[in-house]
């Protein structure tokens, strides 16, 4: 049997092995109590807290408990409007085949982007109306502002912060149960880095025994670097803002899940709300500038060593350009998510689609994706817009899918679909009947020289055979639904 982490093997099972949190299971047991009753005043509830306290231990705990079959989803598993509209057929149905009830858990509702997700937030309002099922989401940040229509329409549930008490009892135990030699000083150590996250804990006293059989202090310190932690967006953009020294703004930049690109549009675009100096901003989008240079040469060639330039132009580089008014550093901004990441994730579906497209068209007429993309689609577009009776026929040669043919002509799409599902019928219908002649024809037909036989040339046996071949490569049986 494979081996398990620790986080999952001590994970609590029953409501009373969640340590601490007295307050958040006194509550959320109240209300999933009234679920049970059949009476819920509030049909969801929003586990807030910090990392690794126990939200997601005490919905699984709570699901085990009470006897409930537990669909969790993860934020990227509900980004989009139409993921929670399935979630929510499955939530609007009483029972499941098994007949047990379902406990759906949103797990990290803060992770749905106010604007790029503004459907999902949308849509989890509508799933918490219909429900037959309770709901639990949970948060490290119920108080953002996004999360303020869902906050008021669930059942808040506060998780705390767990004490380094807490977090020592439970790597004791862990210890004992694992026969792992384990010293107090150690533990403590563990627990004081861990800063409340028992799942950080858990997983630090697990490395060192697992890699050294025993847990000492001297190895923790040793083992165990200072935690890099992850940072939100625009507390990192803060600290680059308010670095005086390179390293400072160096060191913020490493703080991030984002990645270069991105990192540099929030810089890009929050740069003029916090400085305003003329003279000091030239300087710091003469930097970014620069920075950017590097990032096409990177994209272009593929030259991956000049990252740290490009890195180094847009954090240290931007920061040390703050010289004439140094106060405007400290000055308290509200950062604005950047518009062109929105943007791009808007038209992300639309991009996919015009890829898919210039894939298609390009394997038809061996032409690669790019020139596609320049030279045909242009013209295509208009021959979807201006003559749907030819292009349902470009439409069903090439296979083209419904989305497609939207993205080709959001006008005439209906009738282009419409006409090439004629087509198929019809190319399908005729395939048929070919196949339906009686055997003797068929043979008949074969024997025919092959000028009657459609195709032209060809004086030795060979070469007419070859052409045939390469026709087909190329019109890859385009040329059948233009034949008329
Ligand atoms: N209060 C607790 N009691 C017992 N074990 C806990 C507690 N909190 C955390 N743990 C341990 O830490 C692991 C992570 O906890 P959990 O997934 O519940 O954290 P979380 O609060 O959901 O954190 P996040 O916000 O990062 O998702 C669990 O698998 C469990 O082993
Ligand atoms: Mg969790």
């Amino acid at each position: 049997m494979p081996r398990l982490p620790w986080v999952i093997k001590y994970r609590p099972k029953r409501v009373d092995d969640v340590v601490n949190q007295s307050e958040a299971k006194a509550v959320a047991l109240k209300w999933i109590k009234s679920w049970v009753a059949g009476n819920p005043v509030k049909k969801a509830a929003l586990f807030n807290g910090p990392p690794g306290c126990g939200k997601t231990s005490l919905v699984e705990a709570l699901a085990n408990e009470f006897g409930y079959e537990l669909i969790e989803m993860n934020a990227s598993d509900y980004r989009r409007a139409t993921d929670i509209e399935r979630i929510a057929k499955v939530a609007a149905t009483q029972r499941g085949l098994t007949g047990r009830g379902k406990l759906i858990l949103l797990d990290e509702v803060d992770g749905l982007s106010r604007l790029a997700d503004e459907g999902a937030i949308q849509a989890i309002l509508d799933l918490i109306k219909i429900t037959k099922n309770p709901v639990v989401m949970t948060a490290n940040n119920a108080w953002e502002q996004k999360l303020k229509p869902i906050r008021d329409a669930s059942l808040l549930v506060n998780f705390r912060r767990l004490t380094k008490t807490d977090v020592k009892k439970v790597l004791r135990r862990i210890c004992e149960l694992e026969r792992v030699q384990c010293d107090e000083d150690a533990i403590n150590f563990i627990a004081e880095r861990a800063e409340g996250d028992l799942r950080s804990a858990i997983n630090d006293l697990e490395a060192v025994a697992e890699g050294f059989g025993r847990v000492t202090l001297k190895i923790c310190k040793a083992v165990l670097r200072y935690r890099d932690r992850v940072y939100a967006p625009y507390e990192v953009v803060r600290k680059i803002f308010i670095s005086k020294y390179a390293w400072q703004a160096r060191q913020a930049a490493s703080q991030t899940d984002l990645s270069p690109d991105e990192l540099m549009q929030w810089i890009n675009e929050n740069l003029p709300l916090q400085i305003t100096d003329p003279e000091d901003l030239w300087r710091a989008y003469e930097k970014l500038s620069r920075a950017d240079v590097f990032f096409g040469r990177i994209v272009k060639s593929g030259s991956w060593d000049l990252l740290p330039y490009a890195i180094e132009l847009m954090t240290a580089g931007v920061a040390l350009s703050i010289v004439n008014d140094p106060k405007a550093r400290y000055k308290w901004v509200k950062y604005q998510f950047p518009q062109k990441i929105l943007l791009m994730s808007r038209t992300k579906e639309m991009r996919q689609l015009r890829e898919r497209v210039a894939e298609v068209i390009g394997r038809h007429i061996l032409a690669s994706k790019r020139k596609v993309k320049n030279d045909v689609l242009p013209y295509i577009k208009i021959i979807f817009d201006r003559n749907p009776e030819y292009a349902a026929r470009l439409a069903a040669g090439l296979n083209l899918d419904e989305h497609m043919i939207k993205y080709l002509s959001p006008q005439n799409a209906a009738t282009i679909s419409k006409m090439a599902a004629e087509i198929w019928r019809e190319t399908a219908r005729e395939a048929l009947k070919k196949h339906a002649q009686p055997a003797k024809e068929v043979k008949e037909e074969a024997r025919l020289p092959e000028e009657q036989q459609g195709i032209k040339g060809g004086v030795t046996e060979k070469k007419p055979k070859k052409r045939r071949k390469r026709k087909e490569i190329k019109g890859k049986g385009l040329d059948a639904f233009f034949k008329k």
